[in-house]
């Protein structure tokens, strides 16, 4: 396991987001490995910068960049009346979510700004406009059939060889939690281009050991 800095360690738990810590650290671990490859990681869906820390930090590492997208809405789930609302992160003038000052103050305070390329839109456009490749691709945005398919159809065919595949939420049981982030680690690995590394809890990593989605 890669080692966390205790500066980033301290930002990461002060940091509004879901991510319990040893969820955190295998996202930090296989970010690590995958900057190895000299090649930008990627994030969709930043939020409030929570788990962007640790793709920054293992970037900072390899001497990469991360790469983040989000729209700054927030997803279905975090609108008003929905389970992971957060009433604090309403644009009081617009009424609407606005989740990237949040961000920007937590990739601040961590001395992380510098390596981060932050893109705020939707992730099927930033996807059709990118064009380089990537040694990660974290999955973490919007958590429907559409938007998790979207992200893995959009961002995934950018993977190099040998890159590594993260994706959040994964739940085999649909009593634990919603099946779209389930569906695209089945297709993963029922692609076979893919061979799964770790599963710490709904964090699943693979690594892409042939072409193909
Ligand atoms: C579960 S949160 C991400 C949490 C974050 N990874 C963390 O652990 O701190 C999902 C985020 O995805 C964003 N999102 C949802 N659908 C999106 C889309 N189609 N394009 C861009 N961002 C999207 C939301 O705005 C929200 O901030």
């Amino acid at each position: 396991m890669s080692q966390l800095k205790p500066d980033v360690l301290a930002a990461y738990e002060a940091a509004k987001g879901f991510m319990p810590l040893d969820e955190g650290l295998a996202l930090y671990d296989a970010a690590v490995g995958a900057g190895r490859l000299g090649l930008p990681l990627l994030e969709v869906g930043s939020y409030c910068g929570r788990s962007t820390l640790l793709v920054a930090a293992a970037a900072r590492e390899s001497q990469v960049i991360a790469v983040t997208v989000d729209h700054h809405r927030g997803s279905e789930e975090q609108q008003p009346g929905w389970e992971y609302h957060d009433a604090t992160l309403v644009d009081p003038e617009l009424g609407l979510m606005d989740t990237l000052p949040t961000f920007r103050r937590t990739l601040h305070r961590a001395g992380l700004e510098d390596h981060v390329l932050a893109l705020v839109g939707r992730s099927p456009q930033a996807a059709a406009h990118w064009g380089s490749r990537l040694g990660l691709v974290f999955i973490d945005g919007g958590h429907t059939d559409e938007h998790a398919t979207a992200d893995y159809e959009g961002w995934v065919p950018h993977l190099a060889e040998g890159g590594t595949l993260v994706i959040h939420d994964v739940f085999p049981d649909p009593a634990d939690g919603g099946q779209a982030p389930y569906r695209i680690y089945r297709r993963a690995l029922d692609s076979g281009a893919f061979t799964e590394i770790s599963a710490t809890r709904s964090l699943r990593v693979l690594k892409r050991t042939a072409q193909g989605v």
